[in-house]
């Protein structure tokens, strides 16, 4: 199927059955042309009487992936059918209807199916209601129907988590009648056949009441789920929506449910935060796409990897190699190290094992992929070699003259620094279109982000790679230019420069994490850098100071605490005190003297800070930042630094990222909070030129793009 084709749905007789396949690549999703040809062919095949009954599949890998996301919010024409008219006429149709669900079945997808007397179900098909990620509930039936077929319970699991599960959880579930492994709409026919000759009453999903029972019978359920969900999606609108509509279904008469569901839909789909999930949704997909390279570059293929440094990081770079099934060669510079690292490496394993998420089984298939060495030798025949030896540039430099030397040729060098100069590293090799920046984020076997970094020469085609790359190993790869702290850590620094500097005016460090958290990130800036180490941060500034970048006097109070070897949660005191293998940050006194000493030092006059100043001070300098990376080029689109902050700093996603989030508060906004912030504290807050002039335009930075 070609991207390009029109939306249709194929009628084929199969003896007596009609087979109506939805055809919409590349995922079959519900546009209102795919609606409306749905509906059209529902309607010959009942009329026709030629038909006994009917099977509905979709072409291609999917079933449905659900509603288009493309045309929500868009003027809607009258008398298109909505997807919750097609699930009503389905159901409602007098032949019998069976769901051959192909592939993904996802949110309208599942909810057309639910509308079906039967479903069966291949064994890669994944299906579930995932409109909770996108801010939204199910519009088309999921809150009623599905209850209905597997209970309340299950139904809200679901539908709350938004995860797609494989046919054989939906089996187990209820949600499909069977899974078929052999010849699918084979199977889905004889079913029709079967249930057309029996000729006994449809199993409508809508009049089944005896799988609400149970809920009725637990008077406490939606306030447990309301309270369970306000800590799980912390923040976030679309669940608490999503247990409403469900409730609604167990006092009100389907009809009446199903208008309460749609309402609330409604309601949703005009919400700051739906809009915001959207644009994640889109930005993710979009990030992978490389403006100036075709995806008809050729990437290397990757069937080894090596890994130089097996410490804090080359440990979880290569698990990650294995985790994809490529074997790597980690090297370190002796046994007794790397047996260390690789030690570290199998207790990350068993972990996994111990919480049931692993199996022992493919828990050793993965270690058996991992291979320790102390000879650059074993690194000769890898396809792709990721640097993570210490951040200094004579260790890079040594490593990268080595690794030239032996690694086969057409080979990729890439370093997984996350400070220094790409184009410097690759001018240690004799071939700098190899190189480039893999930036993993700490814990590297868990974080999503990798930031991949261009270097000034590095081939199309390496990029094109590694960009692949990030896929393969499950990652969000964004690509990056070069500059310094590349875009997350870069947009870091002025966050946390800020989020100093109130300390020095007035704040306490739990007044800054507690207003940052309560915006949705996971961590205020503090406890942050208690956990990643006062003095990398330090040390940081230094290398600043000494690129003539300083001085900082806004980092009076950590420095301080550095000098005070009050490196964070490592050595039990940070900004925070942490008691022995705790890691909750326990107030302490000390800090409040020593912040008060700084300020008064500073010859500044404290005063209190409202959350939401807090909030404007630590966040309109990061997107200033963003505008500027943008501007240079650093980052392609506006939605890449999004997906930056999301995935690698807890930006929280149903705020769309930094550069989404000044646009929903209007860029002429932002300008005016920095100009007065720049006439305050100096040209460290002047307003970028692009925040300039898109604010004076009326734009924002999606326009860009
Ligand atoms: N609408 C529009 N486009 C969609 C889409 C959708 N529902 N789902 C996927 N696409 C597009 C993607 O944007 C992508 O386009 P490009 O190639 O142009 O970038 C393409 O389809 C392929 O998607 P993926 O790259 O994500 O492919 P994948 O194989 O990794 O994943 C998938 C496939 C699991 C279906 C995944 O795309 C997905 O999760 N899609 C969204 C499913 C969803 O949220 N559905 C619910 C919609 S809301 C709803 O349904 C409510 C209602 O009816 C009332
Ligand atoms: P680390 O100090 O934990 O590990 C470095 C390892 O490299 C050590 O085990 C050391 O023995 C080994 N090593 C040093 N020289 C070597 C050589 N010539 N050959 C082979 N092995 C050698 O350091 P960490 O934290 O893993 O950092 C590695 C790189 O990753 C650095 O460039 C760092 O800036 C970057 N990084 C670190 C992050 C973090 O949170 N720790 C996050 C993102 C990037």
């Amino acid at each position: 199927m070609s991207k390009d084709e029109i939306p249709r749905v194929d009628l084929e007789r199969r003896g007596k059955i009609a087979l109506l396949t939805l055809a919409s690549p590349p995922v079959n999703a519900l546009s209102i042309a795919l609606r409306t040809a749905l509906m059209a062919r529902l309607g010959e095949a009942l009329a026709d009487r030629a038909i006994s009954a009917l099977v509905v599949t979709g072409a291609g890998s999917a079933f449905v992936a659900g509603a288009d996301i493309r045309e929500f919010g868009k003027p809607y024409p009258p008398g298109a059918p909505t997807t919750a008219d097609l699930a009503q006429a389905l159901e409602a149709a007098p032949k019998p209807v069976v769901a051959a669900i192909n592939g993904v079945a996802a949110g309208g997808g599942l909810e057309l199916a639910l509308g079906c007397h039967a479903r069966l179900a291949a064994p890669k098909a994944r299906i579930g209601l995932p409109e909770v990620k996108l801010g939204i509930v199910p519009g088309a039936g999921g809150t009623q129907r599905l209850p209905r077929l597997i209970g309340v319970e299950p139904a809200l699991d679901l539908i709350l988590s938004g995860e797609l599960v494989r046919a054989e959880k939906a089996l187990a579930l209820g949600i499909v009648d069977a899974v078929e492994s052999g010849d699918l709409i084979a199977a889905a026919v004889a079913m029709a056949e079967h249930l057309a000759a029996e000729g006994k009453p449809l199993r409508r999903t809508s009049a089944l009441e005896d799988r609400l029972a149970a809920a009725r019978a637990k008077p406490d359920l939606f306030a447990a789920y309301r309270k369970d969900w306000t800590r799980r999606a912390r923040g976030q609108e679309a669940p608490q929506a999503a247990i409403e509509a469900v409730e609604a279904g167990l006092s009100l008469s389907f009809t009446d449910a199903m208008a309460r569901e749609r309402a609330i839909f409604e309601r949703r789909l005009t919400s700051p935060q739906s809009k915001a999930l959207r644009h994640v949704f889109f930005a993710e997909r979009e990030v992978a796409k490389v403006p100036d390279i075709a995806p008809s570059v050729a990437t290397i293929p990757i069937r080894r990897a090596g890994v130089v440094g097996c410490g804090t990081m080359g440990g979880g770079i290569a698990m990650n190699f294995a985790n994809a099934g490529i074997p790597v060669s980690v090297l370190e510079t002796d046994r007794a190290i790397l047996e260390k690292g690789l030690a570290i490496v199998a207790k990350n394993y068993a972990a996994t094992v111990a919480k049931g998420r692993l199996s022992q089984a493919e828990m050793e298939k993965r270690l058996a992929l991992i291979e320790g060495t102390v000879s650059y030798d074993d690194l000769a025949q890898s396809d792709i070699v990721v640097e993570a030896v210490f951040e200094e540039m004579g260790a890079k430099k040594k490593v990268f003259e080595a690794l030239d030397r032996v690694v086969k040729p057409g080979a990729i060098l890439a370093t997984n620094t996350s400070t220094l100069d790409i184009d410097a590293i690759a001018a240690f090799t004799k071939r700098p279109e190899s190189v480039i920046g893999t930036h993993f984020f700490s814990p590297a076997n868990v974080m999503r982000l990798m930031e991949n970094v261009r270097g000034k020469r590095s081939a199309p085609e390496v990029v094109a790679t590694v960009m692949a790359l990030s896929k393969t190993l499950g990652k969000i790869g964004v690509l990056s230019g070069v500059c310094d702290g590349f875009i997350g850590n870069r947009m870091l620094y002025a966050y946390w420069r800020q989020a100093n500097a109130l300390l020095l005016e007035g704040a306490l460090p739990q007044d800054v994490d507690q207003a940052i958290y309560a915006f949705g990130f996971p961590m205020g800036p503090f406890a942050t850098n208690d956990l990643t180490g006062l003095d990398i941060s330090w040390r940081v500034r230094q290398r600043h100071i000494a690129e003539g970048k300083g001085p900082f006097p806004e980092y009076a109070v950590a420095d301080a605490l550095v000098a005070r070897q009050r490196l964070g949660q490592k050595t039990g005191a940070g900004f925070y005190k942490y008691a022995a293998g705790d890691r909750t940050p326990i107030l302490d006194p000390e800090v409040e003297e020593l912040i008060r000493d700084a300020s008064a030092a500073a010859g500044i006059q404290r005063r209190k800070i409202a959350p939401e100043e807090i909030v404007e001070r630590c966040l309109y300098p990061l997107v200033n930042e963003g505008a500027k990376i943008l501007d240079e080029g650093i980052a392609a689109r506006a939605g890449d630094i999004d997906i930056v902050w999301i995935n690698g700093y807890g930006f929280p996603a149903y705020r769309g990222g930094p550069m989404f989030y000044a646009g929903q508060i209007g860029l002429a906004t932002v300008l005016r909070v920095m100009e007065a912030l720049h006439a305050r504290f100096g040209d460290l807050l002047k307003p970028a030129p692009l925040l300039v002039r898109l604010a004076r335009e009326g734009k924002g930075f999606g326009d860009l793009s």
